[in-house]
């Protein structure tokens, strides 16, 4: 695994924990790895061009995760109808993650068909801080991280143990990131696609006076929306 920070903090008493010198943040490059997983060896340059969304669940064979894996794959062909590409992690080993992908197709009807990474020496769950000592020293936890087509990390969801996260939630994001992107402008609270979005604020006395005039919906110079 090779990772773009090499300047970690080396725990002594576990190489592997070593805490990395800088964690994922938004609006910086995500930290690169090559990890197995149930599609063979896979790189984070390999999603370069597709947004993707790498996230970790606690553990195979447990009842939330499980619902989580189902909705995921329910998501899967929206997901990729707005290219975007999905990427599952835990520490269980790969041949957890088969047994897994299989015991779910074979008692629920469906297929799981995206990788899994198989993080058994912790690696990526380290680079990426999914582990929350805390709550458990054997799991990682519910993290999403949304990436972009350059690599550049535009969001992050962390979730407990104990809380399946919403799938729909995270196809929403999405759709706001990728209208942000088009549009350059803002999503509201509760944001769905086909509503109006808001127009950046203006940064000068001049621009302030301007937008009053601009014919823009605006409850107030600072809050304008707009439709797409
Ligand atoms: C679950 O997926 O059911 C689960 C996993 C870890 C802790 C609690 C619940």
């Amino acid at each position: 695994m090779s990772s773009q920070d090499a300047s970690s903090t080396p725990n002594p008493s576990h190489p592997a924990e070593s805490t990395p010198a800088s964690l994922p943040r938004l609006g910086m490059a995500a930290p690169l790895f090559e990890a197995v997983t149930t599609h063979g060896k896979i790189r984070l340059e390999d999603f370069r061009g597709s947004w993707l969304v790498l996230f970790s669940h606690p553990a195979d064979f447990t009842p939330v995760c499980t619902t989580e894996f189902i909705a995921f794959a329910g998501i899967a062909s929206e997901l990729r109808r707005r290219g975007v590409e999905l990427l599952g992690l835990s520490i269980d080993s790969p041949t957890s993650h088969i047994a897994w992908a299989l015991n779910i197709k074979e008692k629920f009807g469906i297929e799981i068909p995206f990788p899994i990474i198989a993080d058994s020496n912790k690696e990526v769950a380290t680079l990426y801080g999914m582990l929350s000592p805390g709550e458990s020293k054997t799991e990682t936890s519910r993290c999403v991280f949304v990436i972009d087509p350059d690599g550049i990390v535009r969001a992050m969801i962390y979730y407990p143990l104990t809380t399946g996260r919403n799938t729909d939630e995270i196809l929403r994001l999405i759709d706001a990131l990728q209208t942000t992107d088009k549009h350059k402008v803002a999503t509201p609270a509760n944001w769905k696609p086909g509503e109006k979005a808001i127009v950046p604020p203006p940064t000068t006395l001049e621009e302030a006076e301007a937008r009053l005039r601009s014919g823009l919906e605006c409850a107030d110079w600072y809050f304008c929306k707009r439709a797409l």
